[in-house]
């Protein structure tokens, strides 16, 4: 059941402590990133470290860090990595590696805005500021980066929390969890908050093609956490909708629209289609960094093509007929009127319409 209603009481603060790292920065100034490598889960667990603006953008675009908040965090990591790794002109070096590490990947927003914060922090102190200290205010900007993705996740988390009655059973696409995030994640968040206030709670987890985030990262994260979940394939879904298991769906994004439409990861739109047509509520978790202040719709959100072989031979195995024709969009829109309510740190936003995420963006000091 979802409500507002919880044995433990509503928003008792609660530290979710989680067994694993998603990134970090090791070292001052001349330091660099360890972050897990995402693309060897759930088999293996190791570090990748990034030292350079290159690695930064495959580590981004292989998926080795991924998902909207933590591909931020990185971005402002990586303009650290840029402008350290250089003895030319400061802002110089800033502008150009905004612009590679942008083309990274095109739709979380989170990434660009990340980038020009960091540049719009130097490009403020520029004129009164030697090199030697906008290079220490791009290092503090991508630290409060960092910092402010993890605040951001507990206070969503609480906030979440406040809609899951004990006994929940919940379904969630993708990964919106820790590991998509510098801390508890953005729709796994209040899920981990309801774990830890003392609620029951139960979560299927898409497996998500082709790249099977949902199965390799969703399902890894919540067992090592310790919460009971159930593992199905993304066409599963509407049936275990229709057998009357699922109270509420959970789900981040990676670009907001100031209509309220929302861009997650491919499939999403399907599950927000069956959860209407079972009265299911739709919600979805995501910091105000991942809304777009600048698109008034989600029809012009930039898409993802992936390659074709992630769908034709992907994790090494071919599925295919060679040459087979593929069309690979990685994120889909759903449309404002099937949400039920955005969860971002400013408040929740419920039937998301361009007045109430203009109300949220002001709250949040966002222009
Ligand atoms: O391609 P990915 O793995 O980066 O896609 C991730 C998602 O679609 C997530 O649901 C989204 O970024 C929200 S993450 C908090």
């Amino acid at each position: 059941m979802s409500g507002s209603e919880s044995s433990a009481g509503p928003s008792a603060p609660i530290d979710v402590e989680l067994p694993f790292e998603t990134l970090s920065w090791v070292g001052g100034l001349d330091g660099h990133v360890t972050m897990l490598e995402q693309t060897f889960l759930p088999l293996r667990e190791e570090q990748l470290l990034v030292r350079t603006v290159p690695e930064m953008v495959d580590a981004i675009y292989r998926l080795a860090v991924r998902g909207a908040p933590a591909i931020g965090v990185a971005a402002g990591f990586g303009m650290v990595l840029g402008i350290a790794g250089s003895d030319r002109d400061v802002l110089e070096v800033a502008r150009e590696t905004k612009k590679t590490l942008d083309a990274s990947r095109p739709t979380a927003v989170n990434l660009m805005w990340a980038t020009a914060k960091v540049l719009s922090k130097l490009e403020s102190l520029a004129g009164s500021s030697s090199q030697e200290e906008l290079r220490a205010a791009a290092f503090a900007e991508a630290m409060a980066i960092y910092e402010g993705d993890r605040q951001t996740c507990r206070t969503m988390g609480l906030l979440g929390a406040e809609l899951i009655q004990d006994g929940a059973t919940l379904l969630t696409h993708c990964n919106a969890g820790a590991l998509a995030t510098a801390g508890i994640g953005t729709a796994l968040a209040p899920i981990y908050t309801a774990h830890a206030q003392g609620k029951r709670v139960h979560v299927f987890s898409d497996e998500t093609r082709p790249l099977l985030q949902g199965a390799r990262i969703t399902t890894w994260e919540l067992m090592r956490a310790g919460i009971d979940v159930t593992l199905i394939t993304d066409s599963m879904a509407a049936r275990v909708m229709s057998e009357g298991k699922i109270d509420a769906v959970f789900v981040g994004s990676d670009r907001i629209t100031r209509n309220g439409d929302v861009c997650n990861k491919i499939g999403t739109f399907g599950v927000a289609l069956a959860a209407k047509h079972h009265g299911i509520p739709f919600h979805v978790v995501a910091p105000l960094s991942t809304v777009d202040p600048y698109l008034d719709s989600g029809k012009l959100i930039p898409i993802e093509e992936r390659p074709a072989s992630e769908i034709t031979e992907g994790f090494g195995n071919r599925t295919a007929p060679m040459d087979a024709k593929v069309y690979a969009p990685a994120f889909d829109v759903t449309p404002a009127e099937l949400v039920t309510s955005i969860i971002t740190e400013a408040g929740i936003i419920e039937s998301p319409s361009m007045t109430g995420i203009e109300a949220a963006l002001d709250r949040g000091g966002v222009q």
